[in-house]
């Protein structure tokens, strides 16, 4: 995979304040990219231990993104450095970030009630016209949405994992959704550097719709004995040119996640064959080998 940092682009944005509420892997990448693309960024976490490690980890990443971006003006570097990390400012309560913000970005738990009881606060004390957005994964943008007034400003930011090198962002379209938020949302990640693609709330949006499936027809070749897990690797790698293939990408993603994904629309649209659980993935997860993260998935990895 060729890794690129995003860095701002020419594309100018109305909002100036954003609000991220939750730290943990995304929250932290999207604060960055926002930071880094110039913009004032209010960091929201419930555990300020994560808020710390947070803190460190957007450091660390921005002085990477400087060793490549000032190359031979180290002074500069610690500047973009030093001015990135100078536009965050962290709280434990998303009340106290949400007074001036422009936009709200939910990055917190994949829970629909928990996501609510946020939403349902945040509606009462943000300003007016403040534009909120959910990063969810797998959950429907209009029913994370249902308990806020302002439906015709709510909508989806869907990045991907990590964020400040995945250059996508996915801008889901609620069905109330209104004009104005949408093209805000779509200036808003152009100004961070990324390409947005426009998607309605359907299950997954764009991405996940097509990889987690794939992803659970490449398990069920697998679970059938049809081939083995490296061979299913190999064909999608060097026959289809993917630069993971799925049992790999399974085990990077983590079998919970998949499963959480699978079993939630299959209760939701338990018809789609596709969606489907997996004996083996339920088996595999059970055992606890979750991939990557905890040594062994499909494959056996070291423990980190
Ligand atoms: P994470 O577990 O790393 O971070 C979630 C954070 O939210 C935790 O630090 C937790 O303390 C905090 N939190 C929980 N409830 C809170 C509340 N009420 N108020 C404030 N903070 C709260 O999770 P991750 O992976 O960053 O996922 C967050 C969201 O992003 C989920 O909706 C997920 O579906 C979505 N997402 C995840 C991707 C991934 O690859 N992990 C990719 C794209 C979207």
């Amino acid at each position: 995979i060729t890794r690129q940092f995003s860095c701002s682009s020419a594309v100018q944005s109305a909002i100036k304040n954003v609000t991220v509420i939750g730290g943990g892997l995304m929250g932290s990448g999207i604060a960055q990219v926002a930071a880094q693309a110039g913009q004032n960024v209010t960091l929201v976490d419930v555990n300020g231990d994560i808020l710390a490690k947070a803190q460190k980890s957007i450091g660390n990443n921005l002085g990477r993104v400087a060793k490549k971006m000032y190359k031979d003006n180290p002074q500069e570097g610690e500047k973009f450095v030093s001015e990135a990390m100078g536009r965050i400012k962290t709280a434990t309560d998303p009340v106290s970030g949400s007074q001036t913000a422009d936009l709200v970005v939910e990055a917190i738990v994949e829970n629909i009630d928990i996501k609510h009881q946020l939403f349902q606060k945040l509606d009462q004390v943000a300003p007016d016209h403040t534009i909120f957005a959910s990063n969810t994964s797998s959950l429907s943008v209009n029913e994370i949405g249902a308990v806020v007034k302002r439906k015709d400003k709510f909508g989806g930011l869907h990045f991907f994992n990590p964020v400040p090198v995945m250059r996508l962002l996915e801008v889901v379209r609620g069905a109330e959704t209104s004009e104005t938020t949408y093209r805000s949302m779509m200036d808003w990640g152009k100004a961070l550097g990324k390409t947005c693609i426009t998607c309605k709330d359907t299950p997954g949006f764009v991405v996940n719709r097509l990889l987690v499936p794939y992803i659970a027809e490449a398990i069920r070749l697998f679970e059938r004995g049809d081939a083995s897990a490296e061979d299913i690797d190999i064909a999608m790698k060097l026959g289809a040119g993917y630069p993971m293939g799925p049992l790999e990408l399974a085990d990077y993603v983590g079998l919970d996640t998949n499963k959480f994904i699978l079993d939630g629309w299959h209760k939701k649209y338990p018809d789609q064959q596709l969606f489907k659980p997996i004996p083996l993935l339920n088996k595999l997860v059970s055992e606890g080998k979750l991939g990557v993260k905890t040594g062994e998935g499909f494959y056996k990895y070291e423990k980190k």
